[in-house]
């Protein structure tokens, strides 16, 4: 029996060679300067090359190849949805919100810099990530440009990343439903996963069936994701996951664990992904690499 902590070897050379691919284009889109502001793009490195897995760039990828993109636009785009997501996390780790001394197996970025200087490196993320979308070096097509612009500011604003955040925030304090939270890790981490699948088919132009398919593919395995996330926290190595362990309960937080429990959220997310992998029926066998991601999700470990 293969061990279930590995994703399969082929798939494992895939992400890696997708995790390569956008670490050479984050790098070159954040190289040293000698600026007396330097001091924020180090934290801007720092906070994106310091490992990953790269999961969304992946997921980009893997669409846009199913709409023969060229690769370069989908590794710009790839980039730009990882500044968002490296955003997020600097952010996440702050002492104003789950107060995480450790991301990726090192001191998150306020530990390594401080506070203000992390807040300032998200924030320029964030720009950065526009400025790239923004830029026909990613589409000479102005509205595939628009597209992908509008699409990803609505998955990172209000109705996404930062309204599923607060909501996180606030399930400290109160104890929500499992429908309410359901909604808030759809908000928090299936906007961007649901981005990452419907840019793929934003830059093959392509509208319909098979873009909505990709979005619902997408959402199913964000929210499957997520629960995974909560089901690591409480069992998973830190050494593995490289942040601490049991963060949520130590913090009160309405997760799909606090309130169903680990067994049941783990079926949950075993659902969730045999249902993202039905929306890929219309790919065929295209798809492959989507699916085997999504058993990956379940079997994760970091
Ligand atoms: C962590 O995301 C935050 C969640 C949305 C659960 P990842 O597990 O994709 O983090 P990295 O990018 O691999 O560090
Ligand atoms: C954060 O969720 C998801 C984001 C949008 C940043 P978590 O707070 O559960 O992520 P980890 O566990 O710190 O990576
Ligand atoms: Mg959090
Ligand atoms: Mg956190
Ligand atoms: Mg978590």
């Amino acid at each position: 029996m293969p061990s279930p902590r590995k994703a399969p070897q082929s798939l494992q050379n895939e992400m890696d060679e997708v995790l390569n691919a956008v670490n050479k284009t984050i790098a070159k889109i954040l190289p040293e300067t000698d600026l007396p502001e330097d001091r924020l793009y180090e934290a801007m490195r720092y906070g994106t090359l310091n490992g990953g897995k790269r999961l969304r760039p992946f997921l980009v990828i893997q669409s846009a190849n199913l709409f023969n993109v060229n690769p370069r636009r989908s590794r710009r785009v790839a980039a730009a949805l990882e500044f968002v997501h490296c955003y997020s996390l600097i952010h996440d780790d702050l002492p104003a919100m789950d107060d995480s001394d450790t991301r990726r197996g090192k001191p998150s970025t306020h530990k390594a810099f401080d506070n203000a200087t992390a807040i300032l490196a998200g924030d320029a993320l964030l720009a950065l990530a526009f400025e790239i979308l923004a830029d026909p070096e990613t589409h000479e097509d102005p509205h595939v440009r628009t597209e992908l612009i509008s699409k990803l500011a609505r998955a990172a604003g209000g109705h996404g990343l930062c309204g599923g955040q607060i909501l996180d925030l606030i399930g400290e304090k109160e104890e929500f439903d499992v429908g309410t939270i359901s909604r808030l890790q759809r908000m928090k981490t299936g906007g961007l996963m649901a981005f990452a699948c419907e840019a793929g088919a934003i830059l093959g132009k392509t509208d319909g069936p098979h873009r909505k398919a990709l979005c619902n593919y997408a959402h199913d395995l964000g929210l499957a994701f997520q629960v995974t996330d909560d089901v690591l926290d409480v069992e998973a190595d830190p050494d593995t996951t490289g942040k601490p362990a049991n963060q949520d309960a130590l913090a009160g937080k309405s997760t799909f664990v606090s309130t169903m429990g680990k067994d049941a959220a783990k079926m949950r997310a075993e659902m969730l992904v045999a249902q993202a992998t039905r929306h890929l029926q219309m790919f065929g066998s295209r798809a492959d690499t989507l699916k085997e991601l999504a058993e990956y999700v379940l079997m994760r470990r970091a």
